[in-house]
């Protein structure tokens, strides 16, 4: 029999990870099944239960179940736990491992996917929740100069880069929190929208000139077309612009390698997926 995943969400019907995990496995030769599981929106402890005793080797978790995830781990990974949040779960003996690959998906897709290395550079993270969370330490990790942390609600954005500033890591980056107004004269490298304003064709109120020559403006957000960050951002002249396709693909890629030990090769599935 083969080995069986699932993405767990509610709603889960438009998830493409089915998709993408069926890609990987036709192309390194793996045994599994991946099917979609949608949970009750109180359900998720149920479901996971009932899919491990089933016999399920792993899964994937979505909104709005990734801090559900977390919580239900017997062990997590530090990225995990910093992100108090997991997006893929691995059965082992009785016990449960949860781990986080969106924060590693984004990066491994901004620098090598766009050839854009965050080394050195100034970078502006848009949002406080759960996404940005879940991506902050592998960004602190790539070292930027300057990662300011913008967001609406502004002391959000105060917590959750204080929250971080202790870490080893910062002694390479300069971390800070701001509101959007407060940006105003400054300028980025690389822009990243992880707020979830997209979803509503709405923008966060950023100041003119915000791109540096050269920026790359990447939101999280993907769908059909431009999201209306990237259109502003086309507007402003970024020189780059990418939606959050490679992350998904990316982060898939990093859960099939935790949980077979293999790692497939991501360009030929983003091209399908672009392709529709
Ligand atoms: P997620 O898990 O997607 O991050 P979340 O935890 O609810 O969801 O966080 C949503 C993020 O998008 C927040 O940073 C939110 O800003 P606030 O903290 O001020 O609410 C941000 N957001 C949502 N809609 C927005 C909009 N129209 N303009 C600017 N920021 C927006």
């Amino acid at each position: 029999m083969s080995d069986r995943y699932v993405v767990i969400g509610h709603p889960v019907a438009h998830s493409q990870s089915p998709r993408i995990h069926s890609m990987f496995a036709a192309q390194t030769g793996q045994d599994i099944t991946y099917d979609k599981l949608l949970a009750p929106i109180d359900g998720f402890a149920d479901s996971l239960r009932t899919f491990i005793s089933e016999g399920g080797h792993g899964a994937n978790v979505t909104v709005p179940f990734k801090l559900e995830a977390y919580e239900a781990a017997d062990e997590v990974s530090e990225r995990a736990g910093h992100a108090r949040a997991a997006n893929t779960l691995k059965f082992d003996a009785g016990r449960i491992y949860a781990d986080n690959t969106d924060g590693v998906g984004l990066v491994r897709d901004i620098r090598a996917n766009l050839g854009v290395a965050p080394e050195g550079k100034r970078v502006l993270l848009m949002g406080a929740g759960g996404a940005a969370r879940g991506v902050l330490l592998p960004l602190l990790e790539a070292r930027p100069a300057i990662l300011v942390i913008a967001n609406r609600t502004v002391e959000k954005a105060m917590q959750l880069a204080s929250g971080n500033q202790h870490q080893p890591l910062a002694a390479h980056t300069e971390l800070s929190g701001a509101g959007f107004a407060s940006l105003a004269g400054q300028q980025f490298d690389i822009v990243i929208n992880a707020t979830s304003s997209s979803l509503s064709d709405e923008l966060p109120p950023l100041p003119d000139k915000l791109f540096a020559p050269g920026a790359l403006a990447y939101d999280m957000m993907y769908g059909k077309g431009l999201t209306s960050f990237l259109s502003y951002a086309q507007a402003q002249n970024a020189a780059l612009l990418a939606d959050g396709l490679g992350m998904l693909v990316e982060q898939a890629a990093e859960s099939f390698w935790i949980w077979r030990g293999v790692r497939p090769d991501t360009r030929p599935v983003i091209l399908a997926l672009r392709k529709g």
